[in-house]
């Protein structure tokens, strides 16, 4: 898998949501074995949040909750726009209504790339494969942090050495659970330590992080390109509370101006040619449309967009470290 297959102006084409399903993220045995070329259906999905009051009280804090009904509207108005890409998690506990939006949408379950994580308190290998669907196509452990089974803080074994919980993962791609496993918040070290394992036979796809403006994190990109792992952007559009922020930044209005196109189009239109996935988040069906609608930035328009975000101290929205009571900064 390199990232220049995901190149843009072919993610929104109709084959590529259609493709051989038996199609992979994961490395060349695997794809060799397939016969296919590896590639993601989609490069902008729509992330589903909808957090519950405990996830909140955990420190998970996002400034939108998506409410019951809400979420399902904006799957059905996201498939309708032409999105085949939802990101979703256990914890967010909205899968259900998911699953019956696509449904109901009417498109097969081959036709729409689902996504969800595994929640910290399931990192115990007896917990892993609890799935509600038939198969996943992409499995991600949530955190590098296991909570205890009862859902105390934390797992320290488990969480210094993943690879119980990843064996399992890589159990539910053999049996045809999941098609693609990855992870969700891991720094360089942490993928590092599991990549290095002696007993892995399926490496991480992905590394779905946060990235943004203020927290673009160039040193992770390369390195995970050079290591073949596909990044995702959540919070692509600013996160907590940055959104506004982020689109009324000058150098962003400047270059909407000059394209003619929405300052969300043009972070959007940024992350993708950067080589990443996008997860712009949203239940408004007008800016679920708007951000599907990317645009090749011309390449002084990017390297001056990518010079402004990297040339600032980084700033992360979301590190839930202390509201955990983790004696440690989880992404150091
Ligand atoms: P809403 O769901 O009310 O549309 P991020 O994905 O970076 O975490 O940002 C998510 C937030 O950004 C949500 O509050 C969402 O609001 C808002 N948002 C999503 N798309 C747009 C857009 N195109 N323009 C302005 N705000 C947006």
């Amino acid at each position: 898998m390199t990232l220049p297959q995901y190149a843009m102006g072919t993610q929104y084409d109709e084959k590529m949501a259609s493709r051989p399903r038996e199609e992979t993220v994961h490395g060349e045995e695997r794809t060799r074995r397939k016969k296919h070329r590896a590639l993601l259906p989609m490069i902008v999905a729509l992330a589903i949040i909808y957090f519950t009051t405990n996830s909140v009280r955990r420190g998970l804090h996002h400034d939108h909750h998506a409410g019951r009904g809400e979420v399902g509207q904006a799957v059905k108005t996201a498939l309708d726009v032409g999105y085949r890409h939802i990101d979703d998690a256990r914890v967010y506990r909205n899968e259900e209504e998911v699953g019956a939006a696509v449904f109901e949408s009417g498109y097969k379950r081959e036709d729409v790339w689902l996504t969800s994580k595994l929640w910290n308190d399931h990192h115990d290998p007896r917990d892993v494969e609890t799935l509600n669907t038939t198969y996943l196509d992409l499995f991600l452990i949530h955190w590098p942090i296991a909570f205890n089974r009862d859902g105390s803080v934390y797992n320290k074994e488990l969480t210094d050495d993943p690879f119980p919980t990843w064996q399992k993962m890589e159990e539910m791609v053999a049996k045809g659970k999941v098609r693609n496993i990855g992870v969700s918040n891991f720094n360089i070290w942490r993928l590092s330590k599991l990549l290095s394992h002696p007993n892995i036979t399926i490496p991480p796809a992905i590394n779905q992080v946060e990235l943004n403006f203020y927290n673009p994190q160039p040193g992770l990109l390369a390195w995970a390109k050079e290591h073949n792992i596909l990044i995702e952007a959540y919070s692509p559009l600013g996160g907590d509370g940055q959104v506004g922020r982020t689109l009324n930044l000058p150098v962003v209005k400047e270059i909407a101006a000059e394209l003619d196109i929405t300052p969300a189009q043009v972070i959007i239109s940024w992350h993708v040619q950067r080589g990443t996935v996008v997860l712009p988040k949203s239940v408004t069906p007008a800016r679920i449309e708007e951000n599907l609608q990317v645009t090749r930035l011309p390449d002084a328009l990017f390297e001056k967009l990518e010079a402004a975000a990297v040339g600032h101290k980084p700033q992360r929205t979301l590190n839930p470290s202390e509201s955990w009571g983790l004696p440690f900064d989880l992404f150091e």
